[in-house]
């Protein structure tokens, strides 16, 4: 007979397996485990250096300078603003906020953004009110991300290429207050347009083609264009035709003998049958 650790008696062998066993609470925990069907329900935990809070009664998710590389999960569908700032996203994948059926506000500046799905708002278009895109690396954003938004939109330093897509986007939104300055053409556009500000220059040179009415009467052009063509080939298809056949009537009938013969002889044939 020994003495165990915990004071009970056991012999040597026995001692040992007890010893190896897990302490009771852990048992106990492991069982609750098992009854629950293998989850603990735990409460949805946001990822470091974010956090839900309360600001002037509207639930906002704060995600600034969280080190993100893409748009958390789990963010509760009840946010209204959301600060997704100065962090690492490069791009916004279609329906990236499509759970997010009120959201009002959403901060994606000073990011690495290069590229935006237009499909990157999906959802929005009832809600979103304010989006600030600024301070990323866009130098062109697919102007169908932003139909159908009512909202004002920051656009301020990024490396434009000042495109139509631009230009066809600035249609769409409203500009925040005192961004339209901050819109320059980066390296990436046409030589005279590099560090020139956007909005005087889009406000006088169309960039896309020679502009929807000019486009319009140049395909209008091809088309007549086109069509008299046609018609000059036919007209002298024709008029080669009938100068050929008056050539022919002319000339002495060498092979018309030949013809009425065998009609004659078909009919004949026919008459016999
Ligand atoms: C959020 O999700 C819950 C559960 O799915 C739902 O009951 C609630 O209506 C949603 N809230 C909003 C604002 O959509
Ligand atoms: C727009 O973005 C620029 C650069 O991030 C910032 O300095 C400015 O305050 C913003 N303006 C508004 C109205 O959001």
């Amino acid at each position: 007979m020994a003495v165990g650790g915990n004071g009970s008696y056991c012999t040597p062998g026995l001692c040992q397996y007890l010893a190896m066993l897990p302490p009771a609470s852990h048992l106990l925990s492991l069982l609750l485990v098992l009854g629950t069907g293998g989850t603990v329900p735990s409460p949805w935990v946001p990822p470091q250096g974010c956090y839900v809070a309360e600001e002037a009664g509207e639930r906002t998710f704060r995600c600034s300078q969280a080190g993100l590389s893409a748009v958390p999960t789990g963010i509760p569908n009840d946010t209204r603003k959301l600060y997704l700032d100065a962090n690492r996203l490069a791009s916004v994948p279609a329906g990236a906020f499509q759970h997010l059926p009120v959201l009002e506000e959403l901060d994606l500046s000073h990011n690495a953004l290069v590229h935006l799905s237009g499909a990157a708002f999906q959802g929005l278009a009832g809600s979103l009110r304010h989006l600030d895109l600024s301070a990323n690396q866009l130098a062109s954003v697919p102007v169908e991300a932003f139909v159908g938004l009512k909202i004002q939109v920051n656009l301020s330093a990024n490396p434009w290429r000042c495109d139509c897509a631009l230009q066809e986007v600035l249609r769409q939104v409203r500009l925040a207050p005192d961004t339209g300055t901050g819109i320059v053409c980066g390296p990436g556009a046409r030589p005279d347009l590099v560090g020139q500000e956007f909005l005087p220059l889009a406000g006088e040179e169309e960039l896309c083609g020679t502009g929807r009415g000019g486009a319009q009467r140049s395909t209008d052009v091809a088309l007549l264009v086109t069509m008299g063509g046609w018609l000059v080939l036919v007209v002298a298809y024709l008029a080669h035709y009938v100068w050929q056949n008056r050539d022919e009537t002319r000339r002495p009938l060498k092979p018309a003998p030949v013809l009425p013969v065998r009609s004659e002889d078909s009919s004949t044939l026919s008459t016999v049958v």
